[in-house]
């Protein structure tokens, strides 16, 4: 039986959701307000361009189109200079034992990520062979929660959604998971993803006969 994987990247293959979240809250304070963990849960998952706008109204701050446009490279610049110091050591525990397994079970691998910086950080980790395909922020017209990007992703494995399985951190990927009609697995607090349908803390979490019945289509 062949079921199609969807990886989020950000957060689920690797930690990049610190640097995301160093970047827009070191704008925030050059603005002159915080910019709290808690407030960046709801960044994970979310477009650049959509992010400002939930940063500046969480400043209380109105600019222009021009302003926006100049903070969008400055943010993306300074998170592409901690992204530049990444190596495999940063990948997540276990991402890539469950990868090789699925491979190895002949199963449809792919990533759906928002990030338009996707294929730079797979190629700095050495995972970018490890795909059969790469559907990210440059591909979609509409960001998670709508599925979109999974859509498209099932399409280029030719796997229709109802065997398709995501994995995500964020509630906005969870939500866009649910809406493409795949079986949705976060990857962090149950208290934060009770919309997926599994949660696991992480990889490490995940039995090699978890993925066998996932496969199986017996979860
Ligand atoms: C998502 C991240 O994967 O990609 C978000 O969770 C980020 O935090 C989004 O804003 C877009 O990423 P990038 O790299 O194109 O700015
Ligand atoms: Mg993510």
């Amino acid at each position: 039986m062949k079921k199609g994987f969807i990886f989020d990247l950000d957060g689920v293959i690797v930690d990049t959701a610190k640097y995301h979240y160093l970047a827009w809250k070191n704008l925030a304070n050059s603005l002159g307000f915080e910019f709290t963990e808690e407030q960046n849960e709801l960044f994970k998952g979310v477009s650049r361009v959509r992010s400002l706008d939930i940063l500046l109204e969480l400043g209380n701050y109105t600019a222009g189109q021009e302003q926006k446009d100049g903070w969008l490279i400055q943010k993306n610049e300074e998170y592409l200079t901690y992204i530049e110091g990444m190596d495999a050591s940063e990948i997540l525990s276990d991402v890539p034992r469950v990868l090789d397994f699925l491979l190895e079970k002949q199963q449809g691998v792919v990533l759906g990520s928002a990030s338009k910086n996707a294929r730079p950080i797979l190629k700095r980790v050495d995972l970018f062979d490890k795909f059969h395909d790469i559907v990210d922020g440059n591909d979609v017209t509409a960001a998670k929660p709508d599925p979109e990007v999974f859509l498209i992703g099932a399409e280029k494995l030719q796997i229709d959604p109802e065997n398709c399985i995501v994995f995500e951190d964020s509630i906005a990927g969870v939500k866009a998971a649910n809406a493409a009609g795949m079986i949705s697995i976060g990857i962090g607090k149950k208290e934060v993803l009770h919309e997926a349908n599994y949660v696991f803390l992480d990889f490490t979490e995940i039995s090699t006969s978890f993925l066998e019945q996932l496969i199986a289509g017996e979860k």
